[in-house]
């Protein structure tokens, strides 16, 4: 069923073809203006246009043009007297989906109409699936295999299909809007829009448009209707970037949004019901803007029914190795060459620093490392002079201090031949508890390595290893698969030191 509008200065042709398509379950809005129509189009978003082109004032032309512009998917079907054929194609030319000639047949009509509309749904699904390739922002983009993060793929497991507003905070660059495209992308909105917008980019009254719209004339250079963001992510997902910014009144304005799920447009007297999720992010602490005045406090409850809190990289350095294995692969694909490796030692140095901008931080400085290292190996001089001022000064003790010297390990690379770690060589090892937990740590995070690798291969071994380096049976092997020795832990394939440096 489709949202038909339907143009005719005739109002007889109007019910004509109203009659036809409610028929077939479509809805139709009616309109005998040309002028009254171009309204219409802001008000009903239809996903169909069905105009005469001649019509006094404000003909079909014109109406086509503004389509163009305020609903660029919706096709239009021009209806015209024979003679008028020329002008007909001429629209053609100006992006008229099609044209029928006066007196018409129903089927012709129908016809046209089928049409235009299974075309319109192409071009919407065609639209989301390539946004959904091109964005793919599914969990495993999301990196890291610490408790804190594991929590939050819980979370996010949890609470994606809901409906439940979402306020992510933490500091800048924690993957906050990762976290909110995950969402959405795991959700069952994941086929219609997913709409980000900045609040602190804007001033406070552009935003208020932009956000929710206006009518044409609501203020000076407000020529015409304008469909805001919500309207835009209409069944999806909008996610309010810096909501901390918000101006009060606005503050206001979103509180009812959400309250009331209608929005009102600039200028608009009327309000409409709307279906969309709303997620926010924030990078400020809001309890202390509520202290200090500066946000209410009823629209952080609404906004925060689930507060999710996105940990700084300084608080989870374990997880520091595989993202950076995971930037050294993701800058091999921009540049289609093989990842970097990188000398334990820099990876140590990498643990050391405090990360203020979190892991936006560091893979500006993988970036960085890739293009400015000798051999295709990263070293510590690569490292950008703020990471070597912290690894000269180290406050918290280093991580990974016990593990083999650089010099007796290979630099952290995935072709190195290891096994996964047994329980009998962490249990015989000589180093203690620490060095113990150490292991299992750096197996855990190999195999959740090698299974995102295997997943993001869709599943193909021969492929991921091939990606990887290895054989398919050594990786069958590293992943535990159909292995006849895998349980003969107390012998294992390989020196037990060489386990801490395959990640
Ligand atoms: N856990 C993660 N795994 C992989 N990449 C990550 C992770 N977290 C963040 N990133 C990457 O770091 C960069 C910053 O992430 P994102 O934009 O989501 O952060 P943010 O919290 O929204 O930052 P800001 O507050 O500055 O807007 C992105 O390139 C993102 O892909
Ligand atoms: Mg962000």
């Amino acid at each position: 069923m489709a949202r038909i509008l339907i143009i005719d200065d005739d109002p007889a042709m109007v019910s004509v073809i109203s009659d036809i398509c409610q028929e077939k379950g479509h809805q139709t809005i009616a309109c005998n203006s040309g002028q009254k129509a171009l309204e219409e189009l802001a008000t009903h978003a239809p996903q169909l246009v069905i105009t005469d082109l001649k019509m006094d004032k404000v003909g079909g032309l014109e109406i086509l043009r503004h389509c163009r512009e305020i609903l660029p998917q919706t096709p239009v079907i021009l209806i015209t007297a024979y003679a008028k054929v020329e002008s007909a194609l001429e629209a053609m030319k100006l992006g008229a989906y099609d044209y029928i000639t006066k007196p018409f047949k129903i089927d012709a009509l129908l016809l046209a109409v089928e049409r235009a509309l299974e075309n319109h749904s192409l071009v919407r699904e065609n639209r989301s699936l390539r946004q959904i390739v091109r964005e793919k922002y599914r969990f495993e983009n999301i990196i890291g295999t610490s408790p804190r993060m594991q929590e939050i793929y819980g979370l996010i497991a949890k609470i994606a299909d809901t409906d439940s507003t979402v306020l992510i905070q933490g500091e800048s660059g924690t993957g906050k809007e990762l976290v909110a495209r995950a969402l959405h992308f795991n959700s069952h909105r994941q086929h219609h829009p997913f709409v980000a917008i900045n609040c602190s980019a804007l001033p406070e009254n552009l935003l208020e448009s932009e956000l929710f719209g206006h009518k044409r004339g609501a203020f000076t250079g407000a020529v015409q209707d304008k469909i805001g963001l919500f309207e835009e992510a209409e069944h999806g997902t909008i996610f309010l970037d810096e909501v901390n910014s918000m101006a009060q009144p606005l503050q206001t304005k979103l509180l009812r949004v959400l309250q009331e799920r209608q929005i009102r447009r600039v200028g608009d007297t009327k309000s409409s019901p709307i279906s969309v999720r709303v997620l926010a992010a924030t990078n400020e602490g809001l309890l202390e803007k509520i202290k200090d005045g500066t946000f209410r406090e009823d629209l952080y409850y609404r906004l925060a029914v689930i507060p999710l809190e996105m940990p700084p990289l300084r608080e989870r350095t374990d997880d520091i190795p595989l993202l950076v294995q995971h930037f050294l692969q993701k800058n091999a694909a921009h540049s289609a060459s093989e990842p970097r490796k990188i000398e334990p030692s820099a990876v140590e140095a990498l643990q050391k620093h405090t990360w203020p901008g979190n892991v936006r931080e560091l893979e500006n400085a993988i970036e960085r490392a890739c293009a400015l290292c000798d051999d295709h190996l990263i070293r510590v001089r690569d490292l950008p002079p703020q990471v070597l001022r912290s690894a000269e000064n180290p406050t918290p003790p280093p991580r990974l201090a016990d593990l083999p010297s650089p010099a007796a390990s290979p630099a952290l690379t995935l072709t190195s031949p290891a096994s996964p770690v047994s329980p009998a060589t962490t249990a015989t090892s000589t180093h203690g508890t620490e060095q113990q937990t150490l292991r299992e740590f750096l197996a855990t995070q190999q195999r959740t390595f090698l299974e995102q690798t295997l997943q993001s291969h869709q599943q193909d071994l021969a492929a991921a290893a091939e990606a990887l380096g290895l054989s398919a049976a050594e990786l069958r092997r590293k992943l535990g698969l159909a292995s006849p020795r895998r349980t003969q832990a107390s012998k294992p394939a390989r020196p037990a030191r060489k386990n801490a440096a395959a990640i």
